[in-house]
């Protein structure tokens, strides 16, 4: 839903005088998966896909919201110290808490959303949320905090009011994306850097499994778990500090399953950086090599995909495609493909059919193009 679709939605429960509009994108991701919560590298971009809202601070100590999307509406009190019970509008309490927490004078408001980034999907429609919600909060109750903090609000929404313990990644592109453009985000140091995204002859297909992605309660915190004891084992804080040699002398004292975590870490720390020379050479071949080799870890040794994600990756090898992988966090959601332009028709209906005969569901393509960060709608 977009803006022009909302404005009547939010003029019937709350009238239309002085409310404003404001957005936040989901997000694709080149490479760098799990990475982000170990302190390492990840490139992804911000989507045209976006979750929109229409907010008027409303002069009370009351939050109004209704969701467009779901037909659902929620109130709760600023100082509510629960909060509503159901997970979808404790990411906007948790934001508006968290901001609280920062100082900002959040007041009561009204406000109506709904997006189009595909729920479930592994492209972030929580993050596109808590950022919406962030950026417009700053900006309506005059917060001053700059990006970085308030893809921490939105990092900690999920950790204290959901329960993901999830990396700053899909926060930080929602808010930090640029049209046109990749961004290389060093999770250590918050250093970032956009790497134009103009491949030519190739294309990018994102195709959704329909396997319902949900990091809620899912094995994802176990996987962090495991990357972090293994990392107090080397004595570093993250494993991005943990060397393949200091990895090897510990193996012996490791879990298979941790060891087989730290490994995956291990690699795709080097394949982030891998990508990002290729693609100042424009060798795109070289970074769907990657993208197949970060698929394999992601499947074997991190072991967050399933039947149906490691089956589109087979289909995109068995069609010539140039790299293909599980996008986000796994567990279902969709896969990340680079195409050449003059596979990309065929390679679109053979896997449509095959997956059609092989699964009885149909998987969808979702186009992308790479967009803007969280931003006022004019
Ligand atoms: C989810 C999390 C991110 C990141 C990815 C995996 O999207 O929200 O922080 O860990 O999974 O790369």
């Amino acid at each position: 839903m977009d803006s022009k679709v909302l404005l009547p939605l939010f003029a019937q429960r709350f009238g239309c005088e002085g409310a404003a509009c404001y957005a936040a994108p989901g997000r694709i991701n080149l490479i760098g998966e799990h990475t982000d919560y170990n302190g390492g590298f990840v490139l992804p971009g911000a989507v045209g896909q976006c979750l929109t809202a229409w907010i008027r601070p409303n002069g009370s100590d009351q939050v109004n919201l209704y969701a467009a999307d779901l037909g659902m509406e929620c109130v709760f009190a600023i100082d509510d110290p629960q909060g509503p019970r159901s997970v979808h509008f404790r990411y906007v309490y948790g934001v508006v808490r968290e901001m609280t927490a920062r100082g900002v004078k959040v007041g009561g408001f009204d406000a109506v959303y709904g997006g189009d980034v595909p729920l479930g999907a592994g492209m972030s429609s929580s993050a596109a949320l808590e950022c919406c919600f962030a950026f417009a909060l700053n900006d309506l109750f005059r917060g001053n905090l700059d990006g970085m903090e308030l893809a921490r609000v939105g990092q900690m929404t999920e950790h204290r009011y959901v329960g993901t313990m999830c990396g700053i990644m899909d926060q930080f592109v929602s808010l930090h994306g640029r049209a046109g453009c990749l961004v290389r985000l060093d999770c250590r140091s918050g250093e970032y850097e956009y790497f134009p995204w103009k491949p030519e002859g190739y294309s990018l297909v994102v195709v959704n499994s329909c396997v319902r992605h949900e990091l809620v309660g899912s094995p994802y915190n176990d996987r962090r778990n495991s990357c972090e004891r293994v990392a107090a084992r080397a004595g570093v804080e993250t494993l991005r500090d943990c060397s393949w040699e200091q990895l090897e002398t510990l193996k012996t004292e490791l879990s298979d399953e941790d060891y087989s975590r730290a490994r995956y870490v291990l690699g795709e720390e080097e394949r982030v950086l891998a990508v990002c020379e290729a693609l100042k050479r424009g060798d795109y071949e070289e970074v769907g090599r990657q993208m197949y080799l970060t698929h394999e870890g992601l499947s074997k040794d991190y072991e967050v995909s399933c039947e149906e994600l490691d089956f589109l990756v087979e289909e995109a090898r068995r069609c010539g495609v140039a790299g293909s992988r599980i996008m986000g966090g796994g567990f279902g959601g969709c896969t990340i493909n680079l195409v050449r332009n003059e596979l990309r028709d065929a390679f679109v209906s053979e896997v449509r059919k095959n997956y059609r005969e092989r699964f009885g569901v149909e998987c969808k393509m979702i186009p992308v193009v790479i967009g803007d960060g969280a931003r006022r709608v004019q």
